[in-house]
């Protein structure tokens, strides 16, 4: 028997962050992988699974811990994979269960965790639980999706719905169904039924699929919309009130947020501790920050849209961050985003909302907020080359939504496709390395020179940014896990706040407006700040007497010498 000596962390082929124990999630970057847009190595224009694992050096490279996929589950792929007709298996359009496998394994062997985007709240319409539901209401499955009958019939004979809830997809979040002769709730499309988690049998069902995963050597998940899994048992309708939309004109207090979720959260968090080191967050679905703590569970981490909503300006950062630590409290571990497969990309966005051309330069100023704020990052893929959103005609949309917003006059809906395109690789513009076929979506006019390639060669781009600013980070324990504190100088338009651990003191400052600006560090009890990176290659430093001259959209990180 060969016996190794070294501590775990350092023993060949650990996890990165396996110094830090079953919390290395507090420590870790994550990666969201949209799998459609990352590689394809079948020529049909999707990315896949084996385009994944061809890549995962990127992530290495980019200083990520670990990587989260976006749904990989076969689907009849209305709402583009989100409409899951099988939650324990594969996909074929992204490859094999074996591919699966070889993915996790060498994601591993990489030091790279693996975590899964799962969809419990809803399923899509295809999937076996759904069809026996319908087909009987008597029969096994009856009761596993939220069924009722009509409220009455109008004049006409029309049966009308249970209640008053709204579908987020837009219309009424209730279908009847002919061959049951009943309504079933669905809070997104037609076709992604809702299941009722107040039926013991479904929670149980769910709990052995997420064992499957885990023993497949899963690390963790992404709960989709995981807010909305119970709903008042009653099923009241929601009260009206003020609102732009007629989804806005509702108080979604009874189709969400239930009082009781956080005990089956605290359910589903005990069978991810059947097995050390699993991570877990949710997503806030369609809720104010200020609702999340009461989702919180132990080692739960919560995706609120805090920081996400702020458009581009000192200000609303401040404000946006001094409210989630208000909320959250210094107990609360934050998980802070400024993209995903749902939302603007934030160069695009970010930069429009402030009247801003470039929008690398705010690419780099935001990296440098969301890599030094206090909680674990997200990045989505793209987001580290300074991706922008790539118009897409209307004639071309997917996303279901956006195309009922197209004839329906009630229901405004921004285009998910803008944020999903291919990640070029390569400049070459024949498919950037991504495909041999005909992308699924378009690359951005710019991917010429807005890719991976062109971008690794130039120590100035975003991507080279973000692999300093990461490797910064994993360095520097204030910044990983340190206090924090924002501290307002009297200098308008800039952000700046402190991360201190007892024994390191890390500044951070950053410039929204555009235009150079000067602060003066003087009042902050010492003048030995040292720069150590940010935005540029070369950062400003401190004069003698404790001011330090900011370039237009510079973010300076110091630490106290
Ligand atoms: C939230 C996901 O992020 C979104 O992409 C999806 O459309 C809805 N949940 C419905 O599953």
């Amino acid at each position: 028997m060969t016996t190794d000596d070294r501590p775990p962390a350092a023993r060949p082929g650990a996890l990165k962050g396996a110094t830090y124990g079953d919390e290395w999630w507090r420590h870790a970057v994550i990666y969201q992988i949209y799998p459609r847009s990352f590689a394809d190595t079948d020529g049909d224009g999707i990315g896949d699974l084996p385009g994944i694992r061809s890549h995962l050096d990127h992530a290495v490279d980019l200083g990520a811990d670990a990587i989260w996929l976006s749904p990989i589950y076969p689907s009849p792929g209305l709402d583009v994979g989100y409409d899951v007709a099988d939650h324990t298996a594969v996909d074929p359009v992204f490859g094999t269960e074996a591919d699966f496998d070889q993915l996790v394994a060498d994601a591993h062997g990489r030091g790279l965790r693996v975590i899964l985007d799962l969809v419990m709240n809803h399923t899509s319409d295809q999937h076996a639980w759904f069809q026996a539901s319908r087909a009987s209401r008597e029969g096994p499955f009856a009761d596993w999706y939220l069924w009722r009958d009509p409220a009455g019939f109008d004049d006409d004979g029309t049966p009308q719905p249970p209640n008053n809830w709204l579908s987020f997809f837009g219309g009424s979040g209730w279908q009847y169904d002919e061959p049951r002769q009943q309504f079933y709730m669905h809070t997104f499309l037609v076709e992604q039924p809702e299941l009722n988690w107040r039926n013991p049998e479904v929670e149980a069902a769910q709990w052995q699929m997420v064992r499957g995963w885990l023993d497949r050597g899963v690390d963790g998940f992404r709960l989709d919309v995981f807010n909305a899994f119970l709903k008042h048992p009653e099923l009241l309708a929601n009260p009206a009130r003020e609102g732009e939309s007629p989804w806005d004109r509702q108080e979604h207090i009874h189709d969400r947020d239930s009082p009781d979720f956080p005990e089956l959260i605290a359910r589903f968090r005990s069978i991810l501790d059947e097995q050390p080191g699993r991570m877990s967050v949710g997503e806030l679905f369609a809720s104010e920050p200020e609702r999340a703590p009461a989702l919180f569970a132990d080692r739960h981490l919560v995706f609120d849209w805090g920081l996400l909503a702020a458009p581009w300006s000192a200000e609303a950062y401040a404000a946006a961050i001094d409210g989630r630590e208000r909320y959250f409290g210094e107990d609360r571990w934050l998980a802070n985003v400024l993209s995903n497969h749902d939302q603007s990309r934030q160069a695009t966005r970010l930069a429009a909302s402030a009247g801003i051309d470039d929008t690398d330069a705010v690419a780099r100023a935001a990296a440098v907020v969301l890599l030094t704020l206090r909680g674990t990052p997200f990045l989505y893929y793209g987001e580290e080359l300074g991706a922008r959103d790539v118009p897409v005609p209307d004639d071309r949309i997917i996303d279901p939504p956006a195309r009922r917003a197209l004839v329906d006059p009630d229901f405004q809906w921004w285009n998910r496709d803008l944020c999903r395109s291919p990640i070029p690789w390569t400049p070459d513009a024949n498919g950037h390395g991504f495909t041999t076929g005909s992308p699924w979506l378009p690359f951005g006019d710019d991917a010429s020179v807005r890719n991976v390639e062109t971008e690794s060669a130039d120590p100035g781009s975003v991507l080279s940014t973000y692999r300093r600013l990461i490797g910064l980070r994993r360095s520097t324990d204030a910044l990983r896990t340190g206090r924090f504190r924002r501290v307002e100088l009297a200098t308008p338009d800039v952000l700046s706040y402190l991360r201190e651990t007892a024994t390191e003191r890390v500044f951070v400052v950053v410039d929204f407006a555009g235009e150079g600006r000067t602060v003066d560090l003087s009042g902050l009890g010492t003048r030995a700040w040292r720069p150590v990176g940010g935005t540029h290659v070369e950062p400003s430093t401190p004069g003698a007497d404790g001011s330090l001259a900011l370039r237009p959209l510079e973010a300076v990180i110091l630490v106290e010498a």
